[in-house]
């Protein structure tokens, strides 16, 4: 029995030895151009959102670490590809105006950040104050681009 389970560890040993070998991207893009918000509300996003929402990522030690390192790098890449804060200026007025309701609703909903990069990231966790701030900035910037404060 002893030895079977020697084996067996020394199998994992391996298996997570190999996994390290797997290549993981780990980039991070040039920055074409930043999102223009205040600077409080700049400042929540890129502390709450940056880290998946930009090519601006600060990435953790453990996202070198496999199988940890799959996981991160794919709730970036499908964040980016999603929603990225540092190519926002580039998008036209109509994505901008889809992408800032999907972030109203997001929010409303509290699904983001990811519940699995709060556990890890503490600092990153929404208050009410600034959900409520990041709120009314999106709801400000609604009206601007559908001319609502224009009439
Ligand atoms: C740990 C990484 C991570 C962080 C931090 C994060 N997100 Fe996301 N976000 C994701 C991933 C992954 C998806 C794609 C989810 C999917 O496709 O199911 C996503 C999707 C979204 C979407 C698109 C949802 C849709 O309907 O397609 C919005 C909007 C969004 N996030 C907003 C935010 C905002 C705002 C913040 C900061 C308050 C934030 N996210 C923080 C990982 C993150």
């Amino acid at each position: 029995m002893k030895k079977l389970l020697t084996r067996f560890a020394l199998v994992l040993l391996v298996l997570l030895l190999a996994a390290q070998l797997v290549r993981v991207e780990r980039t991070n893009p040039p920055v074409k151009s930043e999102i223009l918000a205040p600077t409080d509300v700049q400042a929540v996003l890129e502390r709450s959102c940056f880290d998946c929402h930009s090519n601006r990522t600060r990435w953790p030690w453990y996202s070198r670490v496999a199988p940890a390192s799959w996981f991160v790098a794919r709730h970036v890449r499908e964040a980016r590809e999603d929603l990225n804060l540092t190519e926002w200026p580039l998008m036209d007025a109509e994505a901008q105006q889809f992408f800032l309701g999907e972030m109203k609703q997001q929010l409303e909903a509290g699904n983001m950040p990811l519940d699995s990069y709060l556990l890890l990231h503490w600092g990153a966790r929404l208050n009410d104050a600034e959900r409520e701030l990041l709120l009314t900035w999106i709801d400000e910037e609604i009206d601007l681009l559908t001319g609502a404060s224009f009439p």
